[in-house]
């Protein structure tokens, strides 16, 4: 059962073989630093995201949550450090190169293109096909059928998929951005700042489908500034100041409170954090 002796393919052996024993972490950053000239942008960064976690990123303006997110979503290499996935060291040169490794980024501006519908949005830029080639045309049953899939299935939701984007909501535009990662069959999405433009009932939609994709095993990686849908979701809480990651907090144990105090000023008075 190590891992030498079964051959390459990790991924496909871990859902059926568990057992806590030897679970990777999902996602670990080791040391990361991060330079944008003389500026430190992150210093010395580790963690670990686990399998199925809602992992929450938070801190002050400038902390480092977009840098932080970028690196591993293959935007910005780090100027020293490592990144692991599943336990395998991984280097991102470009966002497709965080994408063939199952991570999937929702960007704040979503990106989505209003005169079209849900499911043209979905697939843009990787339609499924039929033909051959030099005959191939976009095959829209499948892409309607597998957007159905998505929406129903991975989302619960039902919306009609043939719904122009802009006649939406916000958290329904939310949703349709999700499942254009979710049409890259991920196991692990990265999300800047999901909540930060909805209204309360939007932001409660899409924190269920967040929690719904958590369940389905999908690492969930959300930057947030709303610390209180912050504390009422994630697993695990890590907290980013001037670049540093000054705690990881597990809102069982934390509130509002402390949270802001180690956001704003990067330590705690109690000295809760000095465990190490
Ligand atoms: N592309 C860049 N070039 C230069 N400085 C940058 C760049 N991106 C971020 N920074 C700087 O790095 C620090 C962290 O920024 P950022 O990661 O955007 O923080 P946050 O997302 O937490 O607000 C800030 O001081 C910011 O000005
Ligand atoms: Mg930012």
């Amino acid at each position: 059962m190590s891992v030498e002796d079964s051959p390459a393919s990790e991924e496909e052996s871990a859902p059926e073989a568990d057992g806590e024993r030897t679970t990777e972490p999902k996602i670990r950053v080791e040391n990361v630093t991060k330079q944008f000239g003389r500026i430190v942008a992150l210093e010395d960064v580790s963690l670990e995201v686990e399998p199925g976690e809602i992992y929450a990123l938070v801190g002050d303006n400038g902390a480092g949550k977009s840098t932080l997110m970028n690196v591993l979503s293959g935007v910005h290499e780090p100027t020293s450090g490592q990144i692991y996935k599943d336990g395998r060291e991984v280097h991102f040169g470009n966002p497709s190169d965080a994408r063939d490794n199952g991570i999937e980024t929702v960007y704040q501006d979503l990106a989505l293109m209003n005169d079209l519908d849900i499911a043209t949005n979905i697939f843009m830029g990787q339609f499924p096909r039929k033909g051959g080639w030099p005959l191939q045309i976009i095959d829209w049953d499948e892409t309607y059928e597998r957007t159905e899939q998505i929406m129903m299935d991975q989302l619960g939701r039902d919306l009609d998929i043939r719904t122009e984007v802009e006649f939406l909501s916000g958290g329904q535009r939310q949703l349709v951005a999700i499942g254009r990662a979710l049409a890259f069959d991920p196991d692990v999405i990265i999300l800047d700042e999901p909540t930060s433009a909805l209204s309360v009932d939007a932001t409660r939609l899409v924190q269920d489908t967040i929690d719904k994709l958590a369940d389905e095993g999908i690492t969930i990686i959300i930057v947030s500034h709303n610390i209180e849908s912050v504390l009422e979701h994630a697993d695990r809480i890590g907290v980013l100041f001037r670049g540093s990651l000054v705690g990881t907090l597990e809102p069982s144990e934390t509130d509002l409170e402390e949270l802001n105090e180690l956001m704003t000023t990067g330590t705690l008075e109690s000295g809760l954090l000095d465990d190490d």
